[in-house]
């Protein structure tokens, strides 16, 4: 495994790939990495003949009162992890290496990206979507992994490649979870025990939301009152957002006939989690209540 750090080296290593006509996989991360990450990498070690990570903690994609400062860095575990997983090569710049002085250029992707998470975390999808975009143009890969536990990520990291016509297909991996449902992140870690035992409720109520929804007996707003109102007699969390979105386009949906996502942000005293879960469209006009 090689693990680099200039622009010069990856490039080389990129040409040789290519010239051998060898399938590139990339997974993009923060490092911290934990299973949902390796879940990716594994994927991409089966479906590629060389597979490359990078590991960025982005700071244009953090607003001025967010985590940068605090967001766990452990290179050596990392490391260790990667090894194991087979990876070729960990791509690991410096923020100057990949914002140098006199950096000028944002990639952003309007109206998808100041929705749901994008409505409080001002500029962070711009910030996500330079990064990604300069990653491809770094890698080259033929394939993208992203995972569905940042689904608005995956929407317009989509739609990016789309407009801008990369040469990518994106792949997208299932959220992987603890035993109680709470889907891993890296931010799980600044939880206390309480606040770690009252965040199962996030997932738990999805799954039950979901039931009632592909019943094809409740409306999108009530699907949305019962999550909210079950989250906040479980839990103290403060709720950011619950919402029903069309899973293509990202639309707020007035009934279930579509593939749905039920999505939602919520704060556990500083710690802010996400989850999101797919409802199936019930395509047929049933009664509503
Ligand atoms: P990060 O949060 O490190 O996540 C890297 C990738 O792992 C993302 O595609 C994310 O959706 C996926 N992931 C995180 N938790 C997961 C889980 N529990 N199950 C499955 N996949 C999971 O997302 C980012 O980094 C950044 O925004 C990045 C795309 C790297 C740009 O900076």
């Amino acid at each position: 495994m090689k693990i680099i750090k200039s622009i010069s080296s990856l490039k080389k290593e990129i040409t040789k790939n290519k010239t051998k006509n060898r399938r590139i996989g990339f997974v993009p991360t923060m490092g911290a990495l934990h299973e949902g990450h390796l879940s990716l990498i594994r994927k991409c070690r089966r479906e590629n003949d060389i597979c490359i990570i990078s590991i960025f903690v982005n700071p244009i994609q953090f607003g001025p009162s967010e985590d940068l400062a605090q967001y766990p860095r452990d290179k050596k575990k990392d490391k260790l992890l990667a090894q194991k997983e087979k990876v070729d090569i960990i791509f690991y710049p410096s923020k100057e290496t990949i914002y140098p002085r006199r950096f000028l250029t944002n990639v952003e992707v309007t109206e998808i990206s100041d929705i749901l998470c994008g409505k409080k975390r001002k500029g962070h999808f711009r910030g996500v979507t330079t990064i990604v975009a300069k990653l491809l143009n770094l890698v080259e890969p033929e394939t993208l992994y992203l995972g569905q536990k940042d689904f608005q990520q995956t929407v317009i990291i989509q739609q990016m490649v789309k407009d801008l016509n990369f040469n990518v297909k994106i792949k997208i991996g299932p959220t992987v979870r603890e035993k109680d449902g709470l889907a891993l992140s890296s931010r799980n870690a600044y939880l206390n025990i309480q606040q770690r035992r009252e965040a199962g409720v996030l997932y738990r109520t999805l799954k039950e939301a979901k039931k009632r929804a592909e019943s094809g007996k409740y409306t999108p707003q009530k699907i949305i009152n019962f999550t909210s109102q079950t989250i906040r007699q479980e839990s103290k969390a403060k709720i950011e957002y619950i919402e029903c979105v069309d899973a293509v386009n990202l639309k707020k949906i007035n009934n279930f006939y579509n593939k749905t996502i039920l999505a939602l942000a919520a704060k556990f005293g500083k710690t802010r989690l996400i989850d999101n879960i797919t409802i199936n469209g019930t395509k047929k006009n049933k009664t509503q209540t």
